[in-house]
């Protein structure tokens, strides 16, 4: 693949989100989001570690932006801390220090040419909200939300010209409030709570989408969009229950939100499925999300084989279980659909990035789209040398791999204008601590925090430099 086979003007980037690279988790009038109080729990955490200090980016954004920048990215996608802008979430008194912080990150990226892309939320709900309100289970959030979401538009929409309100919907409603294993790690009521905090999700998302429409997106003349986690779904043989089984999972994985906000209502699978347990929208909230953004952020890394669940256990009540599947089946001889990488999620399937996107299209009124996740992980090694953790061939081959998939999906039609690695470092990986490194970059968490480019980050860089016409291969 090489730089040829995409559009002029397509858009290259890395992406992180706030709570798993800023750190000074207690500096500038930050604070406590449910990620802090989560981590800090005993054993909610693979290697008992937090983001307190992360990869210290709140101090060292200069150097990574100069560095990202001498890669030849073109884009950076990180996400806003909403505690280091409303310290207790409630919306009475913005913290300075915080739109200062985010005011250095984004002049850095100008200045350097890059456009800043900017999530409002990645998973880091100021805590007081959570305890205060009920956080997302709560409708009262929406309103909290669209305060936040105001004061970023007034305080970076100068500036910033793309905004996601969420990221990753989906697995934050799932793996915090039915099997618990992110923040805020509940899973008392896993047959219903998910459903609500995914409403509660999009009706916050319309409402903060339709202030950006009514009150900047003239004058400033930028974007909105949401980025959803898009993982891609084959059957597991020809047998119809099982070509059902695999269309209800794309339905429960990202219909449950791309349906509502392009058709304005959940999918017909969930309602069958759940009945009331599903929350209802109103006329006006079906208008208010009703084809509601100009972009569409896609997050994929994975692909996975389904097949219909046939045990009793698919009636207990989790999400994945109303999708009745049998989560990650293996072909008939054993074999799994792709190669795995250190995550026991993460199947390395490149053709399944090109199915989704071609999937979503078709579906979706073919939208405009940037892909603003994908990439592979590997295992930290405490013993392994330095070099050897930076010759990580395997990512090398991954990107090459989706960035093949993408250029054919656009060749097919699909309208995808960029394309963001995750990450730009490694990073705190939620649940898996800094068990699992995803970065382009290696931090060296023993020395100093220091950043050394990886081999897929030459890669990129040469990739990128080479332009038109340049073989990578
Ligand atoms: C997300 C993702 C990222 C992860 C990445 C690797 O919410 O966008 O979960 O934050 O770090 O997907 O697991």
């Amino acid at each position: 693949v090489s730089r040829k086979d995409f559009p002029f003007d397509f858009l290259f980037g890395v992406a992180t989100s706030a709570y798993q690279v800023e750190g000074a988790s207690n500096e500038g009038g930050r604070g406590d989001s449910i990620w802090d109080v989560f981590t800090h729990r005993e054993g909610k955490i693979k290697d008992g570690s937090n983001g307190d200090i992360a990869v210290d980016q709140y101090h060292l954004y200069k150097e990574d932006v100069q560095l990202m920048s001498k890669l030849g990215f073109g884009a950076y996608r990180f996400s806003v801390s909403w505690s280091r802008i409303f310290p207790d979430g409630l919306g009475t008194k913005v913290n300075e220090k915080g739109i200062a912080y985010y005011n250095n990150l984004i002049n850095a990226l100008l200045d350097k040419g890059m456009q800043p892309y900017v999530t409002l939320y990645h998973w880091d709900l100021p805590n007081h909200l959570h305890e205060s309100v009920g956080g997302w289970l709560s409708d009262k959030i929406v309103k909290y939300f669209a305060i936040y979401a105001e004061t970023c538009f007034e305080n970076f929409g100068d500036r910033v010209k793309h905004w996601f309100t969420l990221n990753e919907p989906n697995q934050f409603a799932v793996k915090g409030y039915d099997v618990g294993v992110l923040a805020t790690g509940r899973s008392e009521n896993p047959s219903t709570e998910p459903y609500l905090v995914g409403h509660h999700q999009l009706l916050a998302h319309a409402t903060a989408v339709s202030i950006y429409k009514k009150k900047f997106q003239a004058q400033q003349g930028g974007e909105i969009g949401i980025a959803v986690d898009c993982e891609w779904a084959v059957a597991f043989s020809d047998k119809m229950e099982d070509k059902l089984a695999a269309a209800r999972r794309l339905d429960f994985h990202f219909g449950w939100y791309l349906d509502p906000i392009y058709f304005g209502d959940y999918p017909k699978t969930m309602h069958e499925k759940l009945g009331d347990r599903l929350p209802k929208f109103s006329n006006e909230d079906r208008e208010l999300l009703r084809n509601s953004i100009d972009f569409l952020g896609i997050n994929q890394y994975t692909t996975r084989l389904i097949a219909n669940a046939t045990t009793s256990s698919a009636d207990n009540g989790h999400v994945y279980q109303d999708q009745q599947i049998e989560r990650i089946a293996k072909y008939p001889g054993g074999e799994a659909i792709g190669e795995k990488a250190a995550s026991e999620w993460v199947y390395i399937v490149p053709w399944g990035m090109r199915s989704v996107l071609n999937y979503v299209a078709k579906k979706y009124h073919n939208p405009k789209i940037y892909i603003t996740e994908t990439g592979m992980d590997d295992e930290e090694d405490p013993k392994a040398l330095l070099n050897e953790m930076l010759n990580d061939k395997r990512r090398v081959g991954y990107y090459k791999g989706y960035l093949a998939a993408v250029a054919q999906a656009i060749k097919d039609g699909v309208d995808v204008r960029g394309f963001f690695a995750w990450s730009f470092v490694d990073n705190f990986e939620w649940d898996q601590g800094y068990t699992k490194r995803f970065g382009i970059v290696y931090v060296d968490y023993k020395h100093g925090l220091r950043r050394h480019p990886k081999s897929s980050a030459l890669w990129f860089s040469r990739f990128l430099k080479g332009g038109a016409g340049e073989r990578t291969n």
